[in-house]
């Protein structure tokens, strides 16, 4: 696996790689991360992952000073799972002037959901994944479910702004117990590991209910609620969606998902989950 940490040498070795399958990350690398690689490989061609943790996508009094940073581990993960190159720049290539003039305003679906409780986030996210784009140029990106809000972000974006660029969505890598996998699940205690999947048996009990025909989408997402902080969780929200648009679901929608994002300690989690009917 080739590393490069500068802008010109990546672009470089990009103009010889073909078929190109990207998969952007912050480290801190997990089973779900190998599997975002696997289906880059899967798309037949070479396989680029970057690592960088961008300053613009997190808020004050979050976590971007502590957030893990395991880029020995992560390499070593990266060559095992057949990896062609790694981006990994500095803060000052991505953001050499120290106000980053331009950014990418993502629509009004920036504030709802974990938006509304991260500000700025979805920008930061917007911002330094079009500068990816623009970097690496590939022909196809692949984004994991888990950060589902993300992923329509990102479509959107593609979409509206006509970047040539192929989103592959990603299902969510799970426990045996059903908790999603994240970098984050490092900062939980081992109690709070074993109370952690029920958040995911939450959003199960609500797929369920609505598979089975129930509408009163308030009455489930406040049942979930309750049991989420009964048992010690702090619950930003949880809250039933479709999924093309992330609009409130309705009764009588045919796709939808399940959304909650909430803390358990100190870090805060999220999950999904899609409903077809
Ligand atoms: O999902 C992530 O790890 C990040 O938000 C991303 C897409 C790498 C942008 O920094």
């Amino acid at each position: 696996m080739q590393i490069f940490t500068t802008v010109a040498e990546f672009r470089a070795w990009r103009k010889t790689a073909g078929y190109l399958a990207f998969v952007p990350t912050m480290g801190n690398l997990h089973e779900g991360h190998i599997s975002l690689c696997a289906a880059a490989k899967a798309r037949g061609g070479k396989v680029a992952v970057s690592i960088f943790v961008n300053p613009l996508q997190f808020g004050q009094g979050e976590d971007y000073q502590s957030y893990p940073r395991t880029f020995e581990e992560d390499c070593a993960k990266l060559e095992a799972a057949g990896v062609d190159a790694l981006f990994h720049p500095t803060v000052d290539q991505l953001y050499p002037r120290v106000e980053q003039q331009y950014k990418v305003e993502p629509p009004a679906i920036q504030d709802e959901l974990c938006g509304h409780f991260r500000p700025g986030h979805f920008r930061g996210v917007a911002t330094v994944v079009t500068k990816l784009f623009n970097i690496v140029q590939p022909d196809s990106a692949m984004f994991g479910k888990k950060d589902y809000q993300q992923l329509k972000v990102i479509e959107g974006m593609v979409a509206d702004l006509d970047m040539p660029v192929e989103i592959v969505p990603v299902d969510t890598g799970r426990a045996d117990d059903g908790l999603a996998l994240s970098s984050r699940n490092g900062y939980l205690t081992a109690e709070e590991r074993a109370e952690a999947p029920r958040l995911y048996r939450n959003l199960k009990k609500i797929a369920d209910a609505l598979a089975a025909g129930a509408t009163d989408f308030v009455q489930l997402t406040q049942a979930a609620r309750a049991d989420l902080e009964n048992h010690g969780w702090r619950v930003d929200y949880v809250e039933i969606r479709d999924q093309d648009r992330l609009e409130h679901a309705r009764p009588g929608d045919k796709r939808m998902v399940v959304l909650a994002a909430a803390r358990l300690g100190k870090p805060r989690l999220i999950d999904n989950l899609e409903i077809e009917l």
